[in-house]
């Protein structure tokens, strides 16, 4: 395989081998005969696979889910944000998706974007990334650039994933390390995803991309290979400090959300409207971010990622008690949403349970096809539990099925003759929605997310 690389074998085994080695592979990335693989095509994987067929890099996507390598390979799509012509054109630019790990002997370049959820106990699982990383071992050959994406805690890429690499490739090779010289190296580093579902104003390749090698060489690498896609490329000293990057990025978020959550609680007590309140802070021109309540936490990062870091801290016997702060009130939220229904149908002399219900969006967040982690799950399990007859409407999902954590079977209900049911729960919302008729048409509007801004009627209940 390498001699069919153009490499020659002899430097393999020289003791410069390794920046020999990898400059190989900077002028393979440059001239774009790099071959990169990204394992795992979903929200995060099948991006970025684009990103590099759009610059001209053939481009292999590893699944181990057969129904997306055939879609992809039939020029499909299953991600609402990436129409099937966008695949179309990145396979005829060189795409092409597999299930078939023996073909990672042909890469140079191999991205890792696979699941890191928590397990029932609230553990971090790494049971996606181990997998992968002894499904590569057998295949990996001199030369060959690992990087980890997925996001997990500090030590993750130099703890888990090397030593498996390690110990199970058949050629004794090493991963290239600081301030040591390995003839038979791979390089490997960690470059957390950053991505935010929907938002449109930020382009992909504008949120610099931050790095960190095991070795300085493996830092050069990464950033010659996403600085053929990112716009700005930011190196941090190792990969533990850029595994901790992420999660310092999506722990700010989720401590700042539990913080509007608290005080719209409070706010609510006090007849005060905190997104007014929030609306002019946020004209501070310095030392204020704004982040608005909602109904509680979802998505596969923010209500996740945190834990990874307060059960990685249990070793250095420290409590993280922010992230543990902020997961109780944030985990608390969909019950606020279901006192506040309770509440507002018992001033109109009516009980939830035998109230009919609709639940409007179940997407975790506006405008996006992912159920992942969505208060809509919990709140419709609430309500049912209360005794609510429930319904929902999302643009994005015709049914809810089972999930890791939730069974509903539910089919979507059209959005029409809304007066017939008790209470409309605002619970995500779409951009799609018309506010103002879902308001005029119902009987009482429950809003979680003030998608209602504006809009004066008895019949709007915020919460
Ligand atoms: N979705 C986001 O917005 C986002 C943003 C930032 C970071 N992340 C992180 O990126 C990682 C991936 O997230 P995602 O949203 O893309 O997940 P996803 O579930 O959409 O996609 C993961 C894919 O990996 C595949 N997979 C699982 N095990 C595999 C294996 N052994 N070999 C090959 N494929 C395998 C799955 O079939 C799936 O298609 C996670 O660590 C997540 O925390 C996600």
């Amino acid at each position: 395989m390498l001699r069919s690389l153009g490499i020659p074998f002899e430097i393999m085994t020289t003791p410069a081998a390794s920046a020999t080695l990898s400059s190989q592979l900077t002028a393979r990335i440059a001239s774009r005969q790099a071959r990169v693989a990204v394992i795992g095509m979903g929200y995060v994987g099948l991006p970025l696979a684009l990103l590099y067929t759009e610059e001209k890099f053939r481009v292999t996507g590893f699944d181990v889910d057969q129904r997306k390598v055939d879609t992809l390979n039939a020029g499909g799509s299953y991600i609402f944000r990436i129409s099937p012509e966008e695949i179309q054109r990145a396979r005829s630019g060189g795409l092409t998706a597999t299930s078939n790990y023996p073909q990672i002997a042909e890469m140079d370049a191999i991205i890792i974007c696979v699941p890191t959820p928590l397990n029932e106990y609230h553990e971090p699982d790494l049971s996606y990334i181990t997998n992968t990383a002894h499904a590569i071992a057998p295949h990996l050959r001199a030369g060959q650039f690992v990087i980890l994406e997925s996001t997990t805690y500090p030590g993750t890429t130099e703890e888990v994933l090397v030593p498996i690499l390690e110990n199970e490739n058949r050629n004794g090779l090493k991963a290239a390390r600081k301030g040591q010289s390995s003839e038979n190296a791979f390089y490997v580093a960690f470059s957390p995803e950053r991505e935010d579902p929907g938002n449109t104003s930020v382009a992909r390749r504008d949120i610099p991309k931050v790095v960190g090698g095991l070795d300085p060489l493996a830092s050069e690498l990464a950033a010659v290979l996403y600085g053929a896609i990112f716009n700005r490329v930011v190196r941090v000293s190792s990969p533990a400090a850029a595994e901790m990057t992420k999660l310092l990025e999506n722990i700010y978020r989720c401590v700042n959300i539990a913080l509007v959550n608290e005080l719209k609680l409070l706010s609510l007590r006090m007849g005060l409207d905190i997104w007014e309140v929030i609306d002019a802070a946020a004209t501070k021109p310095f030392g204020f971010q704004p982040f608005y309540p909602g109904p509680g936490l979802g998505g596969h990062c923010i209500p996740v990622d945190p834990f990874y870091l307060s059960w990685k801290a249990k070793e250095w016997d420290f409590h993280t008690r922010f992230i543990e702060l902020a997961g109780e009130i944030n985990i608390g939220m969909p019950y606020h949403v279901i006192a506040s229904v309770v509440g507002a149908l018992n001033r109109r002399k009516k009980a939830l349970n035998g109230s009919r219900v609709l639940v409007l969006g179940v997407a975790y967040k506006r405008d996006i096809d992912d159920l992942r982690e969505s208060p809509a799950l919990t709140i419709i399990e609430l309500l049912q539990k209360e005794g609510a007859e429930v319904s929902y409407h999302d643009p994005f999902f015709p049914m809810i099925g089972k999930g890791r954590k939730y069974d509903l079977q539910m089919k979507r209900t059209p959005l029409e003759n809304l007066g017939q049911y008790d209470c409309v729960l605002i619970v995500t919302d779409h951009s799609e929605y018309d506010y103002p008729k879902i308001v005029q048409e119902s009987r009482l509007v429950v809003d979680t997310r003030n998608a209602t801004k504006g809009i004066e009627s008895e019949k709007v209940v915020r919460c």
